[in-house]
């Protein structure tokens, strides 16, 4: 336990049916137990997440797929703090995030997450450059140049900085959504549907990206994709139906992945 902040650790009267926490560092940059999420009451009310247990190991790339309506974005939204659950938990490393306050939860998104959302959500009077570095802007730290030139090289916005979103087309917004993901390094990035509304050069090369942030600086990503082959640059896709977990794929190929969509009827 030396050196861990045992004020994040979860109230003692929880640890005896949570796995305990170790002073290790954890393999897993998150992970749920009994993820439960519930819309709605009575005769409306639907299952969104039906008690999934999942680890995402550190530094590595996770895809998940499945039918649309399978709770991808909403299993994503809770990992990431931006959704609370109906039950169960969800870790941040050694971080049970229903153990902290709302601003406690609020530093820890904007310290080690980075997320692009299946709706963009840019900030519509920011230009381009201000969206990408809004997070770092909000947390009072300073990107690092070098690798912000990288991320917005990449993404091929060089000559579109000054523009405001309205000013951008459909696959350039999604290219800010990712660089603005990018920009600070976060140690784990969510990415729903990153590559959904591009041209697949700009898809391959984000796709490149991510894999390299992966490989090269260890960060975790985790990605929303119905691409067999944009999930073939994973090294898991986890697939989910109904809420659930139904079965994992490692090393992926788009071919495989192919066929276990058809298989499912997907
Ligand atoms: N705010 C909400 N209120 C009520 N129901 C919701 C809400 N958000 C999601 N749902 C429902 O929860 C289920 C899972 O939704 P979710 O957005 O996670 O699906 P998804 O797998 O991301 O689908 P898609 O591929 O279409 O993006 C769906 O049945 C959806 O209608
Ligand atoms: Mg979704």
């Amino acid at each position: 336990m030396v050196g861990m902040d045992t004020s994040l650790l979860p109230p003692p009267d929880t640890l005896d049916t949570d796995p305990a926490p170790t002073a290790a560092p954890t393999p897993h940059a998150a992970r749920t137990r009994n993820a439960t999420k519930i819309y709605g009451r009575g005769g409306t009310e639907v299952r969104a997440l039906d008690g999934i247990d999942v680890d995402l190991p550190s530094g590595r790339f996770t895809a998940i797929m499945g039918p649309s309506g399978s709770g991808k974005s909403t299993l994503m939204h809770c990992l990431a703090g931006l959704d609370t659950l109906s039950d169960g938990n969800v870790f941040v490393g050694d971080v049970d995030l229903g153990s902290l306050s709302d601003r406690e939860l609020t530093r820890l998104r904007r310290e080690r997450i980075g997320f692009v959302f299946q709706s963009f959500n840019l900030l519509p009077m920011l230009s381009a450059r201000e969206n990408i570095t809004l997070p770092m802007d909000l947390a009072g730290t300073k990107p690092d140049g070098e690798w912000l030139d990288t991320v917005i090289q990449t993404v091929g916005l060089t000559d579109r900085l000054s523009h405001r979103p309205s000013e951008l087309s459909g696959g350039q917004q999604q290219r800010v959504a990712v660089a603005r993901a990018l920009a600070n390094q976060p140690e784990l990035i969510f990415a729903d549907e990153p590559t959904g509304n591009l041209d697949s050069t700009t898809g391959t090369e984000i796709l490149g990206f991510m894999r390299y942030a992966v490989d090269r600086f260890a960060q975790t990503v985790v990605m929303v994709t119905h691409d067999p082959v944009a999930a073939a640059y994973a090294d898991t896709v986890l697939f989910l139906a109904d809420g659930r977990i139904v079965d994992s794929m490692a090393a992926p190929s788009a071919d495989r992945v192919l066929d276990r969509m058809k298989a499912f009827g997907a």
